[in-house]
């Protein structure tokens, strides 16, 4: 396993619709075991792949609480199959947008059918924190990012922040 770079907001790949697996093979196991590593040395809630530069539709994540057992999860090609009308306003960060916060509305329960790492189909029913970190990468997939459910005003300002973060991470080098 090895830990993988971050990408950072703003970055073209991250506003890209990923591709379909067609199907798990073993590159695709590496792939989602180097991305729980990332994602726990960050350390993170969820991770997508196109986080890493991977335009392809898998996501990890792992909401267990902190005195809870670890449950390492992998969906590759996710779907939601069904959400709740009922809505959950939760605090969102995201990895390629580090220390940035902010409340997002989506509905509070989601089933999410997917591919498991044996290439099975699998689905899970989410709740609470769960669920909003899967539709939070779900969106991922689809090139789009937490910050866009804020104002436009809120927006650039997280973005000037994070183009002035990879400034000085550059000029760091
Ligand atoms: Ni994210």
């Amino acid at each position: 396993m090895s830990i993988r770079p971050i990408l950072i907001h703003p970055d073209p790949r991250l506003k890209k619709v990923c591709t379909p697996f067609e199907g798990v093979d073993t590159a695709a196991r590496k792939l989602a075991d180097d991305m729980l590593e990332t994602m726990y040395d960050a350390p993170g809630v969820g991770l997508a792949a196109p986080q890493v530069g991977i335009l392809s539709r898998l996501f990890v994540m792992d909401c267990a609480g902190k005195e809870e057992t670890p449950e390492p999860l992998a969906l590759i090609n996710p779907e939601i199959t069904w959400a709740s009308e009922e809505l959950n306003t939760h605090e969102e960060g995201c990895l390629s947008i580090p220390e940035q916060y902010e409340e997002v509305t989506r509905p509070a329960e989601v089933k999410v059918r997917y591919l498991n790492l044996d290439g099975q189909i699998e689905e899970r029913h989410f709740a609470g924190l769960a669920a909003t970190c899967a539709q939070h990468e779900i969106d991922h997939l689809n090139g789009k990012l937490f910050i866009d459910y804020l104002s436009r005003i809120k927006r650039s300002m997280i973005t000037t922040r994070m183009k002035k973060l990879k400034a000085d991470r550059a000029r760091a080098l």
